[in-house]
């Protein structure tokens, strides 16, 4: 494809607003579907529409050859809907899906109701008759903002699973992986997983959080237990806490692989930890 007219949802969060960021960088039109107001960068169009409401989507699709789709639900609802009324305007989606859909169902994963919502997009994509992509991302080095607001008040985590080892990935690096699939055919009718480049322990990416502010910052570990209790008194979906805890207690003795799948497609290397913490030292400062 020359110039695709690109519309990127999820645009003012964490990967959404980076595709963004870098389509904008690389001058291709790109259109952001917001639900309010937002601020993006000179010559990005922002248009109203709720990925809850596929009727209110219509605006936004219009003279569209690609969507970057992000979900923003705990659920496969309503996606079958969102999925036709792309098809009818544009010819090509990317869906930001995760690492833990496996080809064939894994059984391990099959009662966890994040994988099981990812499962079932990744199906409606691609019997969907569109061009596809989906990208399968580790957890996001930007989930440690959950951490910003403690760290910021007491200088200290407290947080279960300090060995928890995972090869957090940067959203620039999902970000750069996405452009490729909106913008060229290189990945189309693929699934890659994406990683970041090493395993980082819990306990670590405090510390480096720390180096990157200029002070140490602490980890003091809580039993599972009481992180389902903080988690939920901090307005966190029970769906989501009983989803997220036990997958990743799992992941201590079974810890995700780690791939240069990044590097091959992007030609770059996958950002480290340390470097995501220096580019978000501002939020935790
Ligand atoms: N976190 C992980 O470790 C991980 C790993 C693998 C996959 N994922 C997947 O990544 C996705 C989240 O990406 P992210 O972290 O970049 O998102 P994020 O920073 O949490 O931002 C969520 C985005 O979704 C938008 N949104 C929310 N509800 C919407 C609606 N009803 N209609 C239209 N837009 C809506 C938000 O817009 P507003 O500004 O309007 O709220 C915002 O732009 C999820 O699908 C998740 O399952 C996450």
């Amino acid at each position: 494809m020359t110039q695709p007219r690109i519309l990127v949802t999820g645009a003012t969060g964490k990967v959404g607003g980076a595709v963004v960021a870098q389509l904008r960088a690389a001058g291709v039109p790109v259109r952001a579907l917001v639900r309010g107001e937002a601020e993006f960068p000179e010559g990005v169009q922002a248009v109203r529409g709720d990925l809850g409401d596929p009727a209110s989507l219509g605006a936004a699709l219009e003279g569209v050859d690609a969507v970057f789709l992000v979900w923003p639900f705990l659920s496969a609802d309503g996606a079958s809907d969102v999925i036709d009324v792309i098809g009818k305007h544009a010819r090509r989606v990317v869906y930001l899906s995760s690492a833990g859909v496996q080809d064939g169902g894994g059984k391990e994963e099959a009662g966890e109701a994040i994988t099981m919502f990812h499962t079932e997009l990744e199906r409606l994509v691609e019997a969907s008759g569109l061009e596809w992509t989906a990208l399968r991302p580790t957890g996001f080095a930007g989930n440690t903002l959950g951490w910003a607001q403690e760290v910021r008040a007491t200088g200290a985590v407290r947080a279960p699973l300090a060995g928890l080892a995972r090869p957090l990935i940067h959203e620039a690096d999902m970000a750069a992986v996405a452009v490729q699939a909106l913008t060229t055919d290189a990945l189309l009718g693929a699934r890659p997983v994406i990683t970041g480049p090493e395993l980082v322990t819990q306990e670590r990416q405090v510390a480096l959080i720390g180096e990157a502010i200029g002070r140490p910052v602490r980890f003091d570990e809580v039993t599972l237990e009481e992180a389902v209790e903080q988690m939920k008194a901090a307005g966190y979906p029970a769906e989501l806490v009983e989803a997220v805890l036990p997958a990743q207690a799992k992941m201590i003795d079974h810890p995700e692989p780690v791939n240069d799948e990044v590097e091959r497609i992007t030609g770059t290397p996958a950002r480290s930890f340390r470097e995501w913490a220096v580019d978000h030292a501002a939020d935790f400062r």
